[in-house]
């Protein structure tokens, strides 16, 4: 099966990276998105983001217009149907991807692909909940997706070579690079980076910095390009808390015990970047 028709699902800050990466790459895209007000924030995301890259140089006007023309957002469930692969991008949330994963065994082709773009939940616990295990897949990409090069590609239990092989197929033509790691909670990615960033928390918590000063410490200190502050606030505080959860129901040690100051910010509503405020505040 060649994959030519895409289905990007959630149109977050991820789902909207997602989409436009694969409509530049050529492919007919969906995105999908329950909630009206993000489907259009995700594709005037998209649209700027485009504009931009033909302002530096990067695209032409002609390929802005043919990746816009292949993108075709909708609140429709039922057009996955259509495609060969869909990619999951919604909430960090179990329950509610399970219940998605579910419905689309449903609509979907027998040939279909599910990835999920999780970032610590078990590929094998989500395909569990399907007929077809062995076509679902783990396709996490990295934030901002149009602009870093790694995609881990996580195998469930059941995943198929087949689908393995495809999946890597897809993450070339997308120009980036397919790492394959095996599923456990966190992968290799967010069980070594999540730590770091909740350690960070614990150390404002615990007032032995201001977050600038921790953020400047592993920048000027350790060479990191963005201090583990400004990262957490750019994932989203809630993805990060969901994350250290994962980590901690999946190891059950003490050192992923994620730290009461992350739990506070998220139950204010202040989920960084997106929200406007988390450890900084956003215009
Ligand atoms: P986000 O909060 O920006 O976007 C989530 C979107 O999903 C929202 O637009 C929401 O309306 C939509 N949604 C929720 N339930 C839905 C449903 N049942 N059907 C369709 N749409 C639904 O979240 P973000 O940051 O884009 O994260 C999405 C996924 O990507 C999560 O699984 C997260 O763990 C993962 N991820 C996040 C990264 C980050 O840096 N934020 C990096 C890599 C993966």
């Amino acid at each position: 099966m060649t994959i030519e028709q895409v289905m990007v699902i959630g149109a977050g800050q991820m789902g909207a990276g997602i989409a436009q990466v694969c409509a530049v790459a050529g492919y007919s895209v969906f995105l999908h998105d329950t909630n009206q007000e993000s489907l259009d924030r995700g594709y005037q995301r998209i649209e700027g983001n485009l504009k931009k890259q033909v302002d530096k140089g990067r695209l032409t006007l002609e390929q802005m217009e043919g990746a816009l023309n292949k993108l075709i957002p909708t609140c429709r469930l039922d057009v996955a149907g259509e495609v060969d692969l869909v990619i999951e991008a919604i909430i960090e949330n179990m329950v509610v991807k399970k219940e998605l994963f579910k419905e689309l065994e449903r609509v979907v082709k027998p040939s279909t692909i599910l990835a999920s773009n999780t970032s610590s939940l078990p590929i094998t616990e989500i395909a569990a909940v399907t007929d077809n295990p062995e076509r679902v897949i783990g396709m996490h990409f990295m934030n901002p997706v149009p602009v870093m090069k790694l995609v881990e590609i996580i195998r469930g239990l059941a995943t198929s070579d087949e689908v393995f092989s495809q999946v890597e197929e897809v993450t070339k033509r997308l120009g980036k690079v397919a790492v394959e790691v095996n599923d456990f909670p966190g992968f290799v990615s967010n069980r070594i980076l999540m730590p770091m960033i909740n350690e960070a928390i614990f150390t404002v918590y615990e007032g032995v910095a201001t977050p600038r000063a921790v953020d400047e410490v592993m920048m000027l200190g350790m060479n990191h390009p963005m201090g583990p502050l400004t990262l957490a606030d750019f994932i989203g505080l809630d993805t990060c808390l969901s994350i250290m959860e994962t980590l901690h129901d999946g190891f059950g040690d003490d050192k992923y015990r994620p730290c009461p100051l992350l739990r506070k910010y998220v139950s204010a509503g202040w989920l960084g970047k997106k929200s406007g405020r988390g450890f900084y505040q956003y215009d």
